[in-house]
């Protein structure tokens, strides 16, 4: 009898591989090292639900970026990261302050209020940052029945804007949240980016700083799908076990989530693919300021690059190149790079972006 877990070599294709677009870091597929990785947790059987060798090699693995109090626990997606992180953090009545941009805000489909029953404080920022000033315009109430309760500050590093903030911003927001009792979350959808951009290990901008729960990206960084909520500060969570379960975020076969996040984490697969994308959006601004009429929103510090350019000419520029309106009214687009976004493509794209600036 053939072998049940033999890949079929006849399997088609129904896609261009060389055909890349800068619309979104989640295009881009998966990279090779971890593609093999999960070939070779396959075969044979092992425990489900996260009893198996690679979900505890991956807590080790963890335990060297994030020292030895870190927890891991594998999800399937950012958006359930976040929803596990933040419910495990806050009371029922409890409140979580974040910028209005923040991801749980804007795309999450209102997850974190329907599935997670959270209440959302949101604060305007003019670069996706909170700081302790703006942190207080929400931060208040404590003792008011009528107000949901902030007990969580939530930071996005890097921010939704392609900002990154110092290992020092965070300190002085966890200070700040600390001091008021609350809790600080960081959404890691991007760390990798972060701490490639900083040129810091993970944990200066996380734990050393205060950060008590983090959720942790592996899919925008090469993986097939896979985060996790890393529990850095054990008292600042309840029941993350049960609430995971309860999320719809406990994946059975747990072993191909774990071994796709130990491939970036054992070695500096992370890092390389981070470094990576943040220099070809470096190389991507670069070639964008020589062009006359587009301006550049934000501080490049990551992997994305925000313009403004007239409305038409991205229009024009889109049925060439995939990418997304941020702000269709202002004119405001993304442009996003990836692991696997190469130079010629930033060159065509800069190039095609000019001609269409010139018609
Ligand atoms: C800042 C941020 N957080 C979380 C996520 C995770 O979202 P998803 O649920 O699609 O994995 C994303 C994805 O776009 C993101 O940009």
């Amino acid at each position: 009898m053939a072998d049940p877990t033999t890949v079929r070599t006849d399997a088609r294709r129904h896609h261009d591989p060389q055909v890349r677009g800068f619309a979104s870091d989640n295009y881009a597929g998966t990279h090779p090292e971890i593609l093999a990785a999960i070939a070779l947790a396959n075969g044979g059987h092992q425990i489900a639900y996260g009893e198996d060798d690679y979900t505890e090699h991956l807590q080790r693995v963890m335990h060297s970026h994030f020292g030895p109090t870190a927890e891991v626990f594998p999800v399937f997606n950012g958006t359930g990261a976040n929803v596990v992180s933040l419910q495990a953090m806050t009371d029922r009545w409890g409140a979580v302050i974040c910028a209005e941009s923040a991801h749980i805000n804007v795309d999450e489909g209102g997850a974190p209020e329907r599935v997670g029953g959270l209440k959302l404080l949101t604060v305007p920022t003019p670069d996706g940052k909170l700081t302790p000033e703006l942190i207080d315009r929400q931060a208040y109430g404590w003792d008011d029945e009528h107000r949901a309760m902030p007990q969580v500050v939530s930071i996005t590093q890097n921010t939704e804007l392609g900002t990154v903030y110092t290992p020092d911003e965070i300190r002085a927001i966890c200070d700040h949240a600390h001091g008021h009792g609350m809790k600080v979350h960081l959404d890691g959808a991007r760390i990798a980016n972060a701490a490639a951009s900083l040129d810091v290990p993970m944990r200066t901008f996380t734990n050393t700083v205060g950060v008590d729960v983090l959720s942790f990206g592996g899919t925008k960084n090469g993986a097939i799908f896979g985060e996790a909520v890393v529990v850095l500060n054990p008292d600042a969570v309840r029941a993350m076990k049960h609430l995971r379960k309860l999320s719809m975020q406990l994946a059975s076969k747990m072993r191909f989530v774990s071994v796709q996040l130990e491939a970036l984490l054992a070695g500096d697969l992370w890092l390389r693919n981070a470094r990576h994308a943040n220099a070809m959006a470096q190389r991507l601004a670069e070639g964008v300021r020589a062009v006359d009429g587009v301006e550049i929103l934000h501080p490049v510090q990551a992997n994305a690059v925000f313009a403004r350019l007239p409305h038409e000419v991205s229009e024009r520029l889109q049925k060439r190149f995939r990418f997304y309106f941020w702000d269709e009214a202002a004119g405001d687009v993304r442009w996003m790079c990836s692991f696997d976004t190469t130079e010629d493509d930033v060159d065509a794209f800069v190039l095609a972006l000019k001609e269409e600036m010139a018609k």
